[in-house]
């Protein structure tokens, strides 16, 4: 792996890029004109420093990070500032319409887990999503206000900050009123994503949303979201309640009404995130702190590695088959699980203990054969799909305090729909519920009873933001989206540095694989494994698929030096920055 040249490839493609962008770029007078300028932000995808690093997807949201660091602002602080920036700049998944999981981890070595995932609003059933022979309706369970969970992103950050936070709440939201007000330019990526989604947007917005531009958005092209920046601008001036209550409340209420969701102004009022306790263990001579439910994340990281710390992965070699086979096979338990045992715990009495037991673990390989996989049975689910959806990204500061977000829409751009008036894109989390027992959701997934739809309840994540300690210190921040390849891909990128010994950049970019029981296969990035491997594995029974990239994780990590290193994922625009 040769971190130079991918940082070389990304700046090639920048440079590109540049060939659209304007001439002169005034702050508030954006223009169109063509002429080749430096594109107005860099992307860095490894960085070196020695007192604060953010890793986020998209450079904008970064810079915004380490510019309140820069100002005073705590490791909290920034990820609130960071939060707000993702939602203008990254629309695809950075929100203020959806929800996702904190993990935080202050400089006394004390962590606190933050859940601010949606919720079912009150009205919704356990077969809205069924027609009346049973099937499942996809579209109004994956598009639409429907599909929508009550957005828990804003009340998570103001609690977060209302706890943590250092610098004033209106000043780590002033960034991102402007990055809306006055625009920025749009990546290849961006613009791609957003020409993909024009006839959903128009199908399930009430109004035209900004996102349409009908001769199609290309690399270069300013976004400028005016609904959006005065959404900000009330929930900078009045936290929570610029969302939930007022002018925000009255426009989310008049989309659900014009489209037919069931969304409440109750729902709205109600909604509370909820300080939670890390899941921890031991792993080597490192502590991974990491999400429990109603993410699977953290539990499925555990049973990964207590299912396969007994095998010699490292002797057996980096993507070889005995590697590959072994961590397949436990993935295939691990999700087995997963369907049956997991949900909201407020709802379901998640056996976590169990499920996280060292003994457990050692019993569920019990039945391991190292030539051939486990017996399958009645495998049905559908074929996992894989985007860009939902964002993580990581702060550490000064001081060492730590914060590890994953947050998301679910699907890319969530539910499609915009809220008129207001600028900013609706969740379909709905989707991560069982909408019926056995059908796979968008990612393949499979639920029953434990994950089920219910008034108020959440629904079953893999995010899976993650902070791992040695000798009492931080000493990695990591997490990714992928939705069900979450804590596959944060589990690879573990085994690469603390099993393969690979250096950050090499283990974030190395390409990955994943099994997640159904369907029964491994998917793998193109270039994973050599054809002797792949062959090697259908050898032993399993078929071997190829798919879309998998994740985009971020990084930071504490050297032996003491310098802090950022690592942004090459599979996309993700960018580092620090001092
Ligand atoms: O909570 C979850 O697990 C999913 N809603 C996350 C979606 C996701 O990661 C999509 N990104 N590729």
């Amino acid at each position: 792996m040769h971190p130079e040249n991918i940082s070389d490839l990304k700046m090639i493609k920048l440079f590109r890029l540049a060939a659209f962008a304007p001439l002169f770029l005034p702050a508030t007078m954006p223009a169109q004109s063509a002429a080749i300028v430096p594109f107005p932000y860099e992307i860095k995808k490894e960085i070196t420093v020695d007192s604060a690093v953010v890793v986020s997807a998209h450079p904008l949201a970064t810079k915004v990070g380490i510019e309140i660091l820069k100002k005073g602002g705590n490791a909290i602080d920034a990820a609130v500032a960071v939060h707000f920036a993702l939602a203008v700049v990254y629309p695809q998944a950075g929100n203020i319409g959806g929800g996702g999981f904190m993990l935080y981890r202050d400089k006394l070595s004390n962590a606190y887990c933050l859940d601010f995932r949606e919720k079912a609003p009150a009205a919704a059933q356990e077969k809205m999503y069924q027609d009346s022979a049973g099937q499942v309706l996809t579209k109004k369970l994956q598009q639409g206000v429907l599909s929508c969970g009550v957005p828990g992103a804003v009340d998570g950050m103001y609690e977060a900050h209302r706890k943590y936070g250092r610098l004033k709440w209106g000043e780590l939201i002033m960034p991102s009123v402007d990055l809306a007000e006055k625009g920025f330019q749009i990546t290849e990526q961006e613009a791609e994503g957003l020409n993909e989604q024009k006839m959903l947007f128009v199908r399930n917005s009430s109004l035209m949303p900004v996102f349409i531009k009908m001769e199609g958005w290309k690399a270069g092209d300013w976004l400028i979201q005016k609904d959006l920046g005065q959404t900000l601008r009330r929930i900078a001036g009045e936290g929570r309640a610029g969302f939930y209550e007022g002018a925000t409340a009255t426009l989310i209420l008049r989309e659900m009404e014009k489209k037919g969701g069931i969304i409440t102004s109750e729902d709205l009022k109600n909604y509370k995130s909820v300080w939670r306790r890390p899941l921890e263990f031991d792993w080597k001579e490192l502590r991974i702190v990491t999400m429990p439910p109603p993410s699977s994340g953290g539990i499925i990281l555990r049973q990964l590695i207590g299912m396969t710390s007994g095998y010699p992965l490292k002797q057996y070699g980096f993507h070889s088959a005995e590697s590959i086979h072994v961590i397949a096979e436990a993935e295939r338990r691990a999700f087995a699980d997963r369907a049956v045992h997991l949900a909201d715990p407020d709802f379901y009495k998640v056996p976590q203990t169990t499920l996280t037991d060292p003994a457990y673990l050692k019993k569920r390989m019990a039945d391991f054969k190292a030539d051939t996989v486990s017996a399958s049975t009645d495998i049905t689910a559908g074929v996992a799909k894989e985007s860009e959806e939902t964002t993580h990204f990581c702060v550490v500061d000064a001081e060492g305090n730590a914060v590890s977000i994953t947050t998301t829409l679910n699907d890319s751009y969530g539910s499609k729909t915009v809220v008129g008036g207001a600028g900013f894109i609706l969740n379909n989390e709905m989707d991560d519920f069982s909408a019926k027992p056995g059908v796979p959701n968008m990612y393949g997934a499979v639920g029953g009873k434990a994950n089920a739809v219910a008034a108020n309840k959440r629904p079953l994540s893999s995010m899976t933001p993650t902070i791992v300690t040695r000798t009492g210190k931080t000493w990695m921040v990591l997490g990714t989206p992928g939705g069900t390849t979450i804590p596959t891909t944060v589990f690879q990128v573990l085994l690469n540095v603390v099993e393969y010994g690979m250096t950050l950049p090499e283990a974030v970019q190395a390409k990955r694989f994943h099994h997640q029981w159904k369907p029964d296969q491994i998917t793998m990035e193109e270039g994973c494994l050599s054809p002797e491997t792949e062959q090697a594995l259908q050898k032993k029974g399993h078929t071997v698929n190829p798919r879309e990239s998998i994740g985009r994780l971020e990084a930071i990590m504490r050297l032996p030096n003491g310098k802090w290193q950022g690592v942004a994922d090459n599979r996309g625009d993700d960018s580092a920055g620090g001092y």
